[in-house]
């Protein structure tokens, strides 16, 4: 029989000691067995078992240290053969060939996904449950159960041709991540308040104080309802969102809610304020993800902790001029809407460079000419802008000043702006510092180097973090490809993300 622990009153005995003799050893025993039964009586006004539990073998109090103790993270282990047995075979629930991965929302192939990820929780001892869109959850139920629990995950919608990390490493990655803490047994002598049933073991798993909760998220991906990010809008209470889903139809002319019953979902009601969720419903959120740009992979840094999530402010433009003959009107005649369109893409550029920040970004994605012939006059020009940056505030002056120069343009070149339209206009999202400082101390403690960094593509923690405290971890991808079948993270860097989630998350559970 082999103990650990340093704070034993019963059993700080010595090496020499254990060769007791077997009365001795029996006496022991029943001491014990005393102390456990007093420890239980006791443990009923002795604040939180699980704090206690993490004290007793910690030897610190939790409150006062962020930091577990090392015989704890050296002993979270990541099945990672196991985890990219499931990477792979998720990745046959597509519509295109391998290794090019199509999931599209509430395709067959998607129902068999989610049908897949939900075996997974059930076999990590999740209870699981879907709201009518399709979020799936599955929940450890911690010590204190009223608390508001700790959440967790990402996507597994793939948009056609694209690769087989996005979302996922965030999905199964967490339910790993459940399963290394459960599988988490230490040696604890002052197993006050938990089964004294298993006394003579001695050996405890990690309890959380807050349930734990996996998030599979419906549809980040905008590819069959033209909405990204559908199920955490909705669950970050989009009353827009969920309005316009009542007549929102795909290009097959196959409607949200007909698409959503196909898969099972959205039976009866249709008020899809049902799967608002109320703010402070989670005490935090944090979602795993493999980078999608090079930085990490360039810099041979392990983990990235993502400080803001920046968020685009999306705009549609159109001029209209009056066209004519190539040859035949002079330059003095001409109202050119192409010409509008290109001094309007030039201002974009200012205006983004105007500001001051190598964090505010614009693009003209689109720009499209009409008639679109080498000799006529473009009679109609028509752009599509995208600009983000992580400050709001700094974004929508660019977008006002996008504004402003495109009516001034319209004017000097005597078209008409017959649109400005702003598609979209999401505020960005700051992490929370504790959310932050805890993903720190991990990667610290589990010696991976990291780095606090920008996510400058959006992900579902964006809206998260509009009814909760979000934060994220990135894991270096392969040349930072993503969206495409040579999308790539390494077993070992999966393997270190989930670690530190893992590790996360039991920090924050306790919190
Ligand atoms: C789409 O479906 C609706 C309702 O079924 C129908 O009224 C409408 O004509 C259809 N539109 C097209 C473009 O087929
Ligand atoms: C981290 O490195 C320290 C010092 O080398 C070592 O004592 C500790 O066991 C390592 N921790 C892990 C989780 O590898
Ligand atoms: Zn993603």
């Amino acid at each position: 029989m082999k103990y650990y622990g340093n704070k034993s009153i019963l059993l700080s005995i010595s090496k020499p000691q254990l060769n007791m003799s077997l009365r001795f050893y029996h006496s022991l025993l029943l001491l014990q067995l005393i102390f456990c039964s007093i420890s239980a009586i006791l443990s009923q006004d002795n604040g939180d078992p699980a704090i206690r539990t993490m004290e007793a073998f910690s030897g610190y109090p939790i409150h006062e240290s962020n930091s577990f103790a090392t015989d704890f993270v050296s002993s979270l282990s990541v099945d990672a053969l196991t985890l990219q047995k499931q990477i792979d075979e998720l990745s046959t629930f597509s519509d295109t060939p391998a290794p090019s991965v199509t999931r599209i929302l509430y395709s067959e192939k998607d129902v068999l996904a989610r049908r897949y990820i939900k075996n997974l929780m059930t076999l990590a001892g999740l209870s699981v449950r879907e709201d009518i869109v399709g979020n799936i959850f599955g929940r450890w139920t911690g010590h204190e159960a009223e608390l508001a629990p700790l959440a967790t995950g990402s996507h597994i919608d793939a948009i056609p041709y694209s690769g087989k990390y996005d979302g996922v490493v965030g999905v199964l990655g967490a339910i790993e991540a459940i399963n290394v803490l459960k599988s988490i047994w230490y040696i604890d002598q002052f197993s006050f308040g938990l089964s004294c049933a298993d006394w003579n073991f001695n050996r405890y798993g990690f309890k959380p104080k807050r349930s734990l909760e996996v998030i599979m998220f419906t549809s980040e991906e905008p590819t069959r309802f033209g909405i990204s990010c559908l199920g955490s809008r909705l669950l970050a209470g989009s009353e827009a969102l969920a309005k316009d889903l009542m007549s929102t139809v795909d290009s097959q002319n196959i409607s949200f809610l007909d698409a959503a019953r196909s898969a099972g979902y959205a039976k009866e009601q249709d008020d899809l304020s049902s799967v608002f969720l109320k703010k402070g419903s989670y005490s935090a959120f944090l979602e795993l993800h493999i980078e999608q740009g090079p930085i990490l992979e360039e810099e041979g840094t392990s983990i990235g902790i993502v400080t803001a999530i920046a968020a685009p402010a999306s705009l549609k433009v159109d001029f209209e001029g009056n066209g004519g003959h190539a040859g035949a009107v002079l330059m003095p005649k001409r109202n050119d809407a192409g010409l509008a369109a290109a001094e309007l893409a030039l201002a974009v550029e200012k205006h983004v460079l105007d500001s001051g920040s190598v964090d505010t970004v614009g693009t003209v994605g689109i720009l499209e000419l009409h008639p679109g012939a080498i000799n006529s006059i473009p009679s109609k020009s028509h752009l599509e802008i995208d600009t983000r940056d992580i400050d709001e505030k700094r974004r929508n002056i660019v977008v006002e000043k996008i504004h402003q120069s495109a009516v001034s343009i319209a004017k000097t070149r005597g078209v008409v702006l017959s649109e400005f339209k702003i598609i979209n206009q999401d505020p960005p999202a700051l992490s929370e510092k504790l959310i932050i400082e805890a993903a720190e101390a991990a990667s610290k403690e589990l010696n991976l180097t990291h780095k606090l960094m920008i996510s400058r593509a959006y992900h579902d923690s964006l809206f998260m973090a509009r009814v909760s405290p979000m934060g994220m971890i990135f894991i270096p991808c392969y040349k930072g490809y993503s969206h495409k079948p040579e999308e790539y993270a390494s077993g070992q860097d999966i393997a270190n993300g989930v670690k530190v989630l893992a590790l996360t998350l039991a920090k924050l559970s306790l919190q």
